[in-house]
């Protein structure tokens, strides 16, 4: 499970302050830091909660043991996610008691999920806040230094949970130049496997004068590249269509809103996760050919190779549709890079459909995946099946080592045609390799490590570079004078 904090320290590209002058909360200042487990969902939901804070004069602590609030930002999408919450908390009790006046807060998934329960199961904690409830953590917070613990997870269709103050400078983007936007929350698919519909309720869509006027702002604040994020973010605006309704909620066809998107100057890179193989529409597929901006990768859930699975699991195509939208959308642009999730192990999975999944990985050459073991979530339709069809421990893991070590294939083979190229990278900083290494993205999303020195761009700007070499997890680079070719 990925984690990160969020604490003072984080780079702000377009701000100029210093990033420890931004974290040291002023004496009398209340500080806050927020562990956050799970999606890029989470990771932004941390975001505007770390700006809500900021709004209502909290101040980013330096670090945990600086802090007087500490939230908790949860993922119950796997049974492991959601017990990481469990351990933390207990963890938590001494960070609790060893200040009088600390406050600890539980939000996210899991706190959607189990609601006022964990109040009581849990003395340290003093309050939870679900996923429809973000706006609330400062009221929350407030209420809880009284002394009075509170738990708020009621569902809302209403667009008011989009309605928040605008980003604050001190309000960090987790990489510079980079930067995410919500367009739709919720999710109504219902995938049998999957916890999110329940935690994150029905699918809403935000209005595309709220989205376009928010690019804009991060334009100026010197943001390059937004992601599109949504449960299923090309279902975008889908219910408002379906109704006669879009011209009164003010959205639009998912491809219109891209158009509207890559006509903003300054935005140079449009990404949007995660859509559904079923909203690709003739529109969407020629976006990816038409639009300038729209980054030449698409993260394209498949989760089973086989028929018989992707039926059980609902997920409403079957892996010959999942290989025409493949070729479609390589028609529109030859170059595109696909990544995708799946799952291993799904109640009632047969060698041969696990064979089915390792045969259409390897056709459609996937330049990366994340695979999972399935793991039972409660409320779900496969919950029952998990049962009485449960596909042995040892058998799931000897599947997805074997799927895993078809992808560092298919990855390394990826990264080598690359070699020669030269690519628009995003340098975004220090790279993990250490020295005076940097790191950044390409248009494909892959990371691209180079030597910092001599860099001809800062952290948060796109320079050229020349691909000179590959690794199973990243490519090498070297500053380029060349033209750049993409
Ligand atoms: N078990 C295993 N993996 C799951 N995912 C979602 N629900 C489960 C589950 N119950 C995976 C899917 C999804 C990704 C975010 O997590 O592959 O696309
Ligand atoms: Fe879960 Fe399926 Fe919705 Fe994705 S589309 S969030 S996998 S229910």
């Amino acid at each position: 499970m990925r984690r990160s904090r969020q604490r003072g320290r984080l780079a702000d590209a377009g701000s100029g302050a210093g990033a420890l002058d931004r974290g040291a909360a002023v004496e009398g200042t209340r500080s806050f830091a927020i562990r956050t487990y799970g999606c890029q969902m989470n990771v932004h939901d941390s975001q505007k909660l770390a700006n809500l804070l900021h709004h209502a004069g909290y101040a980013a602590a330096t670090s945990e043991g600086e802090a007087d609030l500490l939230i908790i930002n949860t993922c119950s999408i796997r049974e492991k996610a959601e017990h990481h919450l469990y351990s933390d908390l207990g963890g938590l009790k001494g960070w609790r008691a060893a200040s009088p006046g600390r406050v600890l807060g539980v939000g996210g998934c899991v706190a959607q999920q189990v609601g006022d329960a964990l109040l009581g199961r849990f003395p340290q904690l003093d309050f939870v806040f679900g996923t429809h409830n973000i706006r609330h953590v400062a009221l929350m917070a407030a209420a809880a230094e009284r002394g009075e613990r509170s738990a708020d997870t009621s569902e809302t269709t209403s667009l008011d949970r989009f309605d928040l103050p605008a980003r604050q400078p001190q309000t960090a983007e987790s990489t510079p130049g980079r930067a995410f936007l919500t367009v739709m929350e919720g999710c109504d698919m219902f995938c049998s496997f999957c916890i999110v519909p329940r935690t994150r309720g029905r699918e809403v869509s935000r209005p595309a004068a709220d989205i376009l006027g928010e690019a804009r702002a991060l334009v100026d604040r010197g943001v390059r590249e937004v992601t599109l994020l949504g449960q299923t973010v090309n279902a975008y605006g889908r219910h408002d269509r379906r109704r006669g309704h879009s011209a009164a909620a003010g959205t639009l066809a998912f491809a219109a809103l891209l158009a509207e998107l890559d006509a903003i100057s300054g935005l140079e890179r449009i990404r949007y996760t995660s859509p559904h193989p079923s909203f690709f529409d003739d529109a969407l597929v020629r976006a990816h050919g038409e639009l300038e901006s729209l980054c030449p990768h698409v993260h394209l859930p498949l989760q089973s190779g086989s028929n018989a699975v992707l039926a059980a699991m609902r997920r409403r195509y079957t892996r010959e549709a999942f290989l025409e939208l493949v070729e479609a959308l390589r028609s529109a642009r030859p170059d595109i890079a696909l990544t995708s999730d799946l799952i291993v192990g799904f109640p009632g999975e047969t060698d041969d459909d696990f064979q089915d999944t390792l045969e259409l990985v390897e056709r459609v050459r996937f330049v990366d995946h994340y695979s999972f073991k399935y793991s039972s979530r409660p409320g779900t339709a496969a919950a029952e099946l998990a049962v009485t069809d449960a596909v042995p421990a040892e058998v799931a893991q000897d599947r997805l080592e074997r799927l895993q070590g078809l992808q560092r294939r298919l990855t390394l083979a990826y990264h080598r045609r690359r070699v020669g190229e030269c690519s628009a990278v995003l340098i975004e900083g220090p790279s993990r390799r250490g020295g005076s290494q940097l790191c950044g993205r390409d248009p494909y999303n892959r990371v691209v490590n180079l030597d910092g020195a001599g860099s001809p761009v800062a952290p948060g700007a796109i320079g050229p570079v020349e691909i000179v070499d590959a690794t199973p997890h990243s490519l090498i680079g070297e500053w380029s004078s060349s033209a750049l070719a993409s």
